[in-house]
């Protein structure tokens, strides 16, 4: 399968420091992306950029946080020094904190929709334009969100992690409105159960507990099985939008 249409493309990563957006920013960058890594932990996103240039890559670490429309700015303008515009962007950062709502843990509720819903829409507002721009140039232009297999279906004390993800699919699905007929690509992609450090967030023991039986029970996919699919996704030719993927470990049904 050709990768090819990838080569010199410059791509944002957010969550760039564990999981999914990290194995995103490797992959990409293999195929010849240049990559803006987005996360809080410095450290993590430092590492990654020495690995990705000891393989041969570009990346730019880029310490943010994506509930503070001040941090995104201030990285969007570091970003734009150093590469100019972005044509692909990838909102992977993300927490689930599980609960029950009857709980009333609200400090919970404003940390997943202030990262996975307010979040996302501040990166997207940062660099809207620039997928704008590089469309109306002729070049392929991609908006990727992450959401999950939980915007469809209920899990019990996940109430709020699935309504935040439910609210991504639904804003990919309805910015595709305004953005496909500007010839820029949003791609939603619904990941069920993947072995990363989101589960590490989870401050109920009984739901850590059920969480790694379900892991030992499916067999989860790994982050590199997502960011293969990020990346053939994003290499189509720019007239095909694979618009929306679910993708499972094959036990989950
Ligand atoms: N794992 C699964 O089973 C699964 C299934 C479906 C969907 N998803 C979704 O996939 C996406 C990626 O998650 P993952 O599974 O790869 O988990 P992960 O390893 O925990 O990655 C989440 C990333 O988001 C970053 N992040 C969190 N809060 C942030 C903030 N305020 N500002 C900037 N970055 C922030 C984290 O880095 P810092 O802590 O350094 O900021 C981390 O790199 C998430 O949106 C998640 O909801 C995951």
């Amino acid at each position: 399968m050709s990768y090819t249409t990838l080569a010199g493309r410059t791509a944002v990563i957010t969550g760039a420091a564990s999981g999914m957006g990290e194995a995103t920013a490797r992959t990409l960058a293999s195929h010849g992306v240049r990559v803006a890594l987005l996360a809080r932990r410095a450290d993590r996103l430092t590492a990654l950029a020495n690995r990705i240039e000891a393989d041969g890559g570009q990346a730019l670490a880029v310490p943010a946080d994506v509930t503070d429309a001040a941090s995104v700015d201030a990285a969007a303008e570091r970003i734009h020094t150093a590469y100019g515009a972005v044509d692909l962007v990838v909102n992977a950062a993300g927490v689930m904190l599980p609960n029950p709502v009857t709980d009333g843990r609200a400090d919970e509720w404003q940390r997943m929709l202030d990262t996975n819903v307010a979040g996302a829409l501040r990166v997207i507002r940062a660099f809207t334009p620039d997928l704008i721009a590089a469309a109306a140039a002729g070049r392929t232009a991609d908006l990727v969100n992450l959401s999950s297999i939980g915007a469809h279906i209920a899990f019990p004390h996940y109430a709020v992690y699935g309504a935040t993800k439910a609210a991504l699919t639904y804003l990919s699905q309805s910015l595709r409105t305004e953005l496909g007929p500007r010839d820029v690509r949003v791609t939603n992609i619904e990941p069920g159960l993947t072995d990363t450090e989101l589960g590490g967030h989870i401050d109920n023991a009984e739901l850590a507990t059920q969480l790694d039986g379900m892991f030992d029970a499916l067999i989860g996919l790994s982050p590199d099985d997502v960011a293969d699919l990020i990346a053939y996704a994003t290499s189509r030719a720019r007239h095909v939008n694979l618009r929306q993927a679910v993708v499972l470990p094959t036990r989950q049904a």
